[in-house]
């Protein structure tokens, strides 16, 4: 294992319920319907999709004209801005401080694959933007998660191989975009969200470099009993 590969909101830092509740607010202002368990399914979709998919789940598709749904995407990032505006190094989640510093010690490269147009500048507030040797900008990739492509563009970054990375995430489409770029699959959350990851802890103060590593270590090895 030579690289760690981290999707950024509900991973490293609890933005995710953030999008949720600025995504929530647009949707009620349409008076569309919007709750938790679908909201799952946008975890890790960017903007633009997410808007979209918002919008057919309230028959409402084809309703706004491209520059009103511009309008749209920018009003829901400015409640998400006004949400994140206070974050601080105090609101990593429990255990990813220690895990970095864990990569870091053991000479593991740290890259990051969100979807998030915001993600440097929470980086940036979280005080972590120095352990990452690189980011991906989400804006060059053409097909966003579930495809590998965010993930791959990460390990072409780093100089390493898809075999030789792990990477964590909390959205079923994060999952599957791991699994399709070769990966091994750390998964953060609930069993039943998280089923296709080859490793899952329902929080992330279980996550540490032992973890990872016995897991990737394991799982490569099966695959080439597998293969033999
Ligand atoms: C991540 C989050 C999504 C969010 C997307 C785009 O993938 O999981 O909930 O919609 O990024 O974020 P942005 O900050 O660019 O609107
Ligand atoms: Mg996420």
């Amino acid at each position: 294992m030579k690289a760690v590969i981290f999707d950024l909101d509900g991973v490293i830092t609890d933005t995710a319920e953030y999008h949720f509740l600025a995504w929530k607010r647009i949707a009620e202002q349409l008076h569309i319907p919007f709750d938790r368990s679908f909201n799952e399914s946008l975890k890790g979709i960017g903007r633009q999709q997410s808007l979209d998919n918002i919008l057919t789940r309230g028959g409402a598709a084809s309703t706004f004209t491209t520059a009103e749904k511009q309008a749209l995407m920018r009003q829901k990032n400015q409640y998400y801005q006004k949400l994140i505006e206070n974050l601080a190094p105090g609101d990593l989640l429990p255990g990813i401080g220690k895990l970095l510093s864990e990569l870091k010690d053991e000479h593991i490269q740290i890259a990051l694959a969100s979807s998030s147009r915001n993600a440097p500048a929470i980086l940036k507030r979280l005080g972590i933007s120095g352990d990452f040797q690189a980011v991906v900008d989400p804006e060059t990739i053409e097909k966003g998660k579930p495809a590998p492509d965010i993930f791959l563009t990460a390990a072409a970054l780093l100089g390493v191989s898809p075999a030789e990375c792990a990477a964590i995430e909390d959205a079923e489409a994060g999952i599957a975009a791991i699994k399709s770029a070769g990966m091994f699959a750390v998964g953060v959350g609930d069993e039943r969200s998280m089923h296709a990851a080859d490793l899952i802890v329902s929080r992330t103060s279980q996550l540490s470099f032992h973890l990872l590593y016995s897991g990737w270590k394991r799982c490569r090895e099966r695959q080439q009993t597998e293969r033999s």
